[in-house]
């Protein structure tokens, strides 16, 4: 297959935080692999910003360290790396105080574009914005990329859109949800809007109900202090599964354009119900062979934040009324596995007289294993009558694809370069964020009020029994999690 990369403009990109995890583990390799595939033009720049005192040489080799242990192994060539890395430089600087920021100021070049990429803690964000006013660096070639979490709750949230308001206009502000990079969740896109076979019957007219499975099998590893006051519904909940959910809920867009689109999914986000306290599981996972529980892996034998949530969510317009949707994520679960379920009803009579329940099944999956699949009802081949069996129509984009496909870019590197070339579909606008803050809080005020205590769940498991039981009540059950 013939690649179609089409390099981006000459920019010049500030990394805030350009020594910290995700500068590592994901920025700066995916990075690198856009330079490697062509997109990044060779003047390109790329400034590491952070407190640490060190020199370009010195952030020159640990990037190189960072994408070596960070990219698939043997993909990293010395030569390409080499050449990438002389595109780097570093700046040691105060984000709050007046060191450094000269220096910056006279590593950017006019003419090119500036993106500044936000990679702190959210409390920063502000101070950041005001000194890249304050030193002439917020013109119209400058964009802001910033990430989660952005806020905790909806007043901390409007607090972070209007620090950056004050100097950054929302077409400069792009903020991260890396589930909109994945390829498969623009292919729900593409599916759902670039076929005639399945929008004529996307509505509870034709679909019984609809499944959301973000599992993973990691714990909260190191990340406990952040997780702990977070918990799934905030760390997970709150944006990537919202914006699964958007996707598929939303109407049509007229066209493929940034505001058209975040125009639909904000309707979306408006039209959930109020939840239901007992549509919601919240579950906590204990200790195993390979793990601590979560309680000792955050350190306090006490906390009641959620590893696991379950929800039964409502829709409340002409097109889903009537639909729910059942949405689960956790940590520590059987398989890593995200999928996306449509579940279409029953046919209102059946000419072959009694048989099992058949349902068409459309699944389409995130991850691993990208693909979609369609389960069709066919005749049990062989003699002894018409019998039906439900097969899958497989396409699993690496078969269907071929081995020579360019391997998808990582949502990271995707997302990067729609920053330069000024793109901001897959962003997620400042109301929406708050919309989906507005609908989370009273969940999470709920939790606190009553003092909800989270049921514990084996690790490796498929999460707490409780979540199967809410599903039986409607006479459904969960996707099996399988890798
Ligand atoms: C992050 C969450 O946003 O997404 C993590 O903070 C989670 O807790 C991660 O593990 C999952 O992302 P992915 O791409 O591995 O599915």
């Amino acid at each position: 297959m013939v690649s179609r990369v089409i390099p981006v403009d000459v920019f010049d990109l500030v990394i805030f935080g350009g020594t910290g995890d995700l500068a590592r583990r994901k920025i700066l390799p995916g990075l690198f692999r856009r330079f490697c595939a062509g997109q990044m033009q060779p003047e390109a720049q790329i400034i590491g910003a952070a407190r640490a005192e060190m020199d370009s040489a010195e952030y020159r080799e640990m990037v190189a360290d960072a994408v070596r242990e960070f990219s698939a192994e043997g993909s990293v060539g010395d030569e390409d790396l080499a050449q990438f890395v002389e595109r780097l430089h570093y700046v040691p600087i105060d984000a709050r105080g007046e060191s450094g920021w000269s220096d910056l100021v006279s590593h950017m070049r006019p003419g090119v574009v500036h993106a500044f990429y936000f990679s702190v803690a959210p409390s920063l964000f502000g101070d950041l914005a005001e000194r890249l006013n304050i030193h002439g660096l917020t013109n119209d070639a400058s964009r802001i990329v910033v990430e989660k979490p952005f806020g905790r709750d909806l007043e901390s949230a409007r607090a972070l859109n209007r620090d950056l308001a004050a100097y950054f206009d929302e077409s400069q502000i792009y903020r991260i949800d890396h589930y909109l990079g994945k390829e498969t969740v623009q292919n729900l896109m593409a599916v759902r809007f670039g076929n005639m076979l399945f929008e004529p019957l996307w509505n509870s007219q034709y679909v019984d109900h609809i499944q959301i499975t973000v599992a993973e099998t990691v714990g909260v590893g190191g990340r406990g202090d952040y997780y702990d006051k977070s918990g799934a519904m905030r760390d997970m909940v709150q944006n990537h599964l919202m914006q699964l959910l958007c996707l598929i809920a939303m109407e049509p867009p007229s066209k493929f354009d940034p505001d058209a689109v975040r125009d639909e999914k904000l309707k979306v986000i408006r039209a959930l119900d109020k939840m239901d306290p007992h549509h919601i599981v919240r579950g906590q996972y204990e200790a195993s062979d390979d793990g601590p529980s979560y309680r000792e892996a955050v350190g306090d034998p006490r906390s009641r934040t959620e590893s696991y949530v379950a929800m039964k969510v409502g829709v409340s317009n002409w097109r889903w009324a009537g639909t729910p949707f059942y949405l689960r994520t956790g940590k520590r679960l059987k398989a890593r596995s995200s999928e996306i379920t449509v579940v279409f009803k029953e046919l209102n009579h059946s000419i072959f007289g009694e048989q099992e329940d058949h349902h068409n099944v459309l699944s389409i999956r995130l991850q691993p294993n990208e693909g979609i699949t369609l389960g069709v009802t066919i005749k049990e081949p062989g003699p002894g009558g018409m019998r039906l069996i439900d097969v899958p129509l497989d396409m699993s984009f690496a078969q269907a694809l071929g081995d020579d496909a360019d391997a998808p870019p990582d949502a990271y590197e995707r997302l990067i370069m729609d920053v330069i070339r000024g793109n901001q579909t897959l962003f997620m606008r400042g109301d929406e964020v708050e919309a989906a803050w507005a609908w989370t809080d009273p969940i999470i005020k709920g939790w606190e009020e009553r003092g909800d205590v989270p049921k514990l769940y084996e690790s490796g498991s498929d999460g707490p029994v409780d979540a199967v039981q809410m599903l039986a009540r409607d006479t459904r059950v969960w996707r099996k999690v399988s890798p």
